[in-house]
């Protein structure tokens, strides 16, 4: 693992320090953040009951759920896990597209989390806004009124900037938005244009975040948001109330 001299590294963004590791490769950069989850659930775990843990969605996390459910099973307190997603699309759980669908298929069919402790959004209801109101209560009943919303939510980053499902065409993703939970329209380009994303207050609510970011695709919006240039990329606007650290593979972070 090499951590890359950025200027960025261990900057200081609003209250979150922030760093960014880089990896040779997707394997490499799913065993570092697996590492790096089980230390801060393990740390975290020592002062508190339970541990709460926001999901990305999309292919890049898939690896990391993998390891999570494989290799690390035995090692995390899975009783004391309480699973939340980011985003997801407005399809049912079996639709090749759900997030939801790609969790439990990776991860929540291996190991023995309670049911009652795995938290999707509901995409059974009459419409978008009713399961982004729906989750909105199950937030607010399960997350308390301390004002952070997850010990950890993990996170990954659109070509365009996006992040869970905060584009840069969407109004929803205002700053000041007294919302967790939206239902969102993404642009015409995306398979399934029906979703439904946590806010950036959610988000930035978080006490730790990481990022996971694979593939020479992703390099103009990384250094982007890296860089700070571009300030209309949803993922540019994203703190942690800790730590934010970046999991970057070489082929997105690409040659200085
Ligand atoms: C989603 C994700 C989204 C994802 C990025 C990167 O529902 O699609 O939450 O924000 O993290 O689009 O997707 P990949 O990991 O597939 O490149």
């Amino acid at each position: 693992m090499k951590t890359q001299g950025f200027a960025f590294r261990n900057a200081t963004y609003g209250m979150s320090r922030s760093h960014v590791r880089t990896l040779a490769d997707l394997e490499a950069l799913s065993a570092a953040a697996a590492d790096a989850l089980l230390a801060l659930v393990t740390n975290v775990l020592d002062k508190q009951e339970r541990f709460t843990l926001a999901l990305a969605g999309g292919s890049t996390p898939r690896r990391l759920y993998q390891l999570l459910a494989g290799a690390y099973r035995d090692r995390l307190p899975w009783h004391r896990l309480h699973l939340f997603w980011g985003d997801e699309r407005f399809v049912p759980p079996e639709h090749p597209e759900s997030n939801f669908g790609m969790v439990r298929n990776a991860l929540l069919q291996h190991v023995p989390l309670p049911p009652g402790q795995i938290h999707p959004f509901p995409t059974d209801t009459p419409s978008p806004e009713a399961a982004a109101d729906a989750y909105e209560a199950t937030l607010r009943d399960l997350l308390g009124t301390s004002g952070q919303t997850f010990d950890l939510t993990l996170l990954g980053l659109g070509s365009d900037g996006h992040t869970a499902s905060l584009f840069p065409e969407n109004e929803p993703y205002p700053p000041d938005s007294a919302r967790w939970a939206a239902a969102v329209t993404a642009p015409p380009s995306y398979a399934v244009q029906s979703r439904l994303t946590l806010t950036l207050p959610a988000l930035n609510a978080s006490r730790h975040i990481f990022f996971l970011v694979a593939g020479r695709e992703k390099r103009e919006a990384l250094h982007a948001v890296l860089d700070g240039t571009d300030s209309s990329l949803p993922a540019a606007h994203v703190r942690a109330g800790d730590t934010l650290t970046w999991f970057v593979d070489e082929a997105a972070l690409g040659k200085r």
